[in-house]
């Protein structure tokens, strides 16, 4: 039976969704049909398809009751909408159904795990109760479990939050059996936050298993959206602290104040379940006990919750929500019909101990358009390139400066990038080989005053020579560095009309740009 809150959102969403047109939407990032998108949730390969369901609210650009958006794809490019799969409609989910995954049962069925907020339970700040519930496919329909919820506030450890306790993430253990770990604030004693994991033969009766993690350094509020998975012979941890604190000088530069998304990688004892996150090299700070084992996933301006699957060629793949959440109610209702995208999906591995993420190589396959190449020097001044604008573009750029005369005295102070220009806007990238800070800027892009406007990283490799891969779209960016080794996400609201393009250098340096126009056959 499907309840009368799913047939209305359905409803809605065909109608108001079709008054929203292509050149409305980005151009290859995933936006919801209609209203607001945030988290990933679901991102799963089922019966031929990459499936991607999202936190959705569709009568609104706002974030609101929680239900699950759902679209398909097969080149992780073109996403047809579904209709919407879940709605808030039952007794532990009527304030929404907030994030979780799935995974495809023995039977062929596919079973998705999420979070229910029950609207009559509340807490004294007003934060619902939150369980975690199941909802299986019988071919068109995601049919929420009549044992629904299968873990609750009994299940918790010793000072579990049952108001703080969502996002369930969920897998197949080698031997057939099920697990899924889950983030939740705990209010004993000194500890913060923790993962905690469960575990089921059948992946509908569900029981505490231990705690996987636990955090008493306080490092954000609660670790939202855990991932927990393989990777070239590591275990990684990919969480979402929020509201981490600005830490000092050098700690700001990995990760700032508000919202982040961190990974761990470490080793996973499957047989007695424990996870041992590796130390970092110590010049990156282990003998700073806060930043010994946990780095930043993107140190951008936007991104956030994102999600892993193992796509059936052995890829691992990520998509993100490219936004923070603390500035995601920032803008006017009426600018938009929708609001929120994903990241672009990457593709993950491991150099050494250290994540490596790079767009799905399906990007490749939309370099159709012009293809604009150029080696230049450019010696204090600022240049554009013929025939180089736009803002659907694939770019990879090589800089380097120039050998100086005088030995040790690198000769290139500062070299930017400024894309999505026109005469008063831009949004702009710049690299000092001598400190190795690579900084984004959308302080001209015109938008809120209230929005962070930018964040400066040290890029790991200290060559002086850098490589990014930036991937332009309408309303974002997404900066890979050094082969992507590191990331820097993010969205900016300049007019479509500021397609320039420049480059400028203090001082000299060299260049080597292929730029790959992108064309998307819908
Ligand atoms: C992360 C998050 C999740 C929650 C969802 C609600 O952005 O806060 O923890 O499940 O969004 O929409």
């Amino acid at each position: 039976m499907i309840s009368k809150e799913l047939l209305r959102a359905r409803e809605y969403e065909t109608i108001e969704g079709a008054l929203v047109g292509e050149k409305d939407r980005p151009a290859f990032h995933f936006s919801p049909r209609i209203g607001w998108l945030n988290d990933p949730n679901g991102f799963s390969f089922y019966e031929g398809k990459y499936h991607l369901f999202y936190q959705y609210h569709p009568y609104d650009s706002h974030w609101g009751p929680m239900h699950w958006g759902h679209a398909v794809s097969t080149d992780l490019i073109n996403w047809e909408y579904l209709p919407v799969a879940l709605a808030p409609d039952t007794d532990c989910d009527g304030a929404g159904c907030f994030s979780g995954s799935a995974v495809t049962l023995p039977d062929g069925r596919q079973l998705l795990m999420y979070t229910g907020c029950d609207a009559k339970d509340l807490d004294p700040e007003g934060k619902w109760a939150q369980t975690q519930c199941l909802a299986v496919s019988n071919g068109d329909e995601y049919v929420k479990y009549e044992g629904n919820p299968v873990i609750t506030r009994k299940d918790l450890p010793a000072g579990g939050d049952p108001y703080e306790f969502r996002d369930p993430y969920i897998w197949q253990a080698e031997d057939g059996s099920y697990r899924a770990v889950v983030a939740n604030a705990n209010k004993d004693g000194n500890k913060a936050t923790q993962i905690s994991m469960f575990k089921s033969n059948d992946a509908f009766h569900w029981s505490f298993d231990k705690v996987l993690f636990e955090d008493y350094r306080r490092i954000g509020i609660m670790w939202e959206c855990p991932n927990f998975f393989a990777l070239g012979g590591r275990q990684l941890l990919i969480a979402s602290p929020m509201d981490m604190e600005l830490e000092d000088a050098e700690g700001s530069i990995r990760f700032p104040k508000g919202n982040n998304v961190c990974y761990m990688v470490g080793d996973y004892d499957e047989a007695n379940e424990t996870f041992t996150p590796h130390q970092a090299a110590s010049h990156e700070g282990a003998s700073r006990s806060a930043f010994a084992t946990y780095h930043p996933v993107d140190c951008g301006l936007d991104f956030y919750a994102p999600q892993v699957m193992k796509a059936p060629d052995g890829r691992t793949l990520m998509i993100g929500w490219m936004q923070d959440p603390s500035t995601a109610n920032i803008h006017k209702i009426e600018d938009f019909r929708i609001f929120g995208q994903m990241s672009f999906p990457r593709e993950l591995d491991l150099r050494g101990n250290r994540l490596v993420q790079w767009p799905a190589r399906e990007m490749e396959e939309c370099r159709k358009g012009r293809i604009i190449s150029a080696s230049m020097d450019i010696v204090s001044e600022t240049k554009s390139i013929e025939g180089l604008s736009g803002r659907v573009l694939d770019m990879e750029i090589d800089i380097s400066p120039r050998s100086s005369s005088a030995a040790g005295i690198c000769s290139l102070d500062e070299f930017g990038i400024r894309f999505a220009r026109d005469y008063d806007h831009y949004v702009e990238l710049t690299y000092r080989p001598d400190s190795s800070v690579l900084t984004v800027d959308r302080s001209r892009s015109g938008q809120s005053d209230e929005i962070t406007k930018r964040r400066s990283i040290r890029v790991r490799d200290r060559s002086g020579i850098i490589s990014l891969r930036i991937l332009i779209d309408r309303w974002s960016a997404e900066v890979f560095i050094n082969g992507g080794e590191q990331v820097m996400s993010l969205t900016y609201y300049t007019p479509l009309e500021a397609q320039g393009i420049t480059f400028s250098a203090e001082g000299s340096a060299i260049v080597d740009l292929t730029a790959y126009e992108l064309i998307f056959d819908k």
